[in-house]
């Protein structure tokens, strides 16, 4: 499980640029203040980061802009050759958020955007427990990704989707593992983190989870 979605990005990998700029209605929403969401989440991260789910390497870009040492890892081929010709000079691996080989050495920031929502709760869950394995004490997972305050509100969207004919959409809610904060709050919480989240549109939430000293002591 995990790689269940990449087929999607077969088609999308050649129009996803035209997505992140509001020219898919559908997912406009979705996509609404997305350079301000990937700045967010790049300059709070320091140091070495692994980045999962690379995509078309618009985030890459801004990790490297703000002088990071990047590792991607991004599953689809066409993908990862996307990000591999905009950041040459990066590591990028063939890898998902559950399966992954790096060098041995000090990680700094975890991050992603758009994608954690590719695992169930119970591979969230799990693989937190493994990230909280590769940071130090102060080590930072920093995700921004559609989720939602409540299962209420997760049904609320979808049918306002419904609604307004943006059935591409809501059969994408209804087909992935968006979650809620609540639950993410305890999946963090459960896996040795101190979280916050700030809400950035109507999906996407922010997250940075700091490990805290307690844990590297047990
Ligand atoms: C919606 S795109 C997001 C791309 C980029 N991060 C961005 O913000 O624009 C999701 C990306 O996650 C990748 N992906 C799908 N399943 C994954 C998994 N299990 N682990 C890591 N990446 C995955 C897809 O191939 C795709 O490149």
């Amino acid at each position: 499980m995990g790689r269940e979605f990449i087929h999607l990005f077969d088609d999308w990998a050649k129009s996803y640029e035209s997505s992140v700029t509001g020219q898919d209605k559908e997912y406009r929403d979705v996509f609404e203040g997305y350079e301000n969401i990937l700045e967010k989440v790049a300059n709070a991260s320091t140091g070495t980061v692994i980045e999962f789910g690379t995509g078309t390497g618009n985030l890459t870009l801004k990790l490297v802009a703000a002088g990071r040492d990047v590792i991607g890892i991004e599953p689809h081929e066409s993908m990862r050759e996307i990000t591999g010709r905009r950041c040459p000079n990066i590591q990028l691996v063939d890898g998902d958020l559950q399966n992954f080989s790096i060098e041995d050495k000090v990680i700094d920031s975890i991050v992603s955007t758009y994608v954690f929502h590719h695992l169930t709760d119970e591979e969230k869950q799990e693989v937190l427990k493994t990230y909280a394995k590769l940071l130090q004490a102060g080590g930072k997972i920093i995700f921004a990704d559609t989720a939602f305050a409540s299962e209420e509100h997760k049904l609320a969207q979808v049918k306002k989707e419904r609604a307004r004919d943006f059935h591409a959409v809501a059969d994408d809610l209804e087909r992935e593992y968006y979650t809620t904060i609540p639950k993410l709050q305890t999946m963090f919480q459960e896996a040795g983190f101190d979280v916050i989240f700030n809400q950035l549109n109507d999906y996407v939430w922010y997250m940075e989870a700091t490990k805290t000293r307690e844990t590297i002591n047990k």
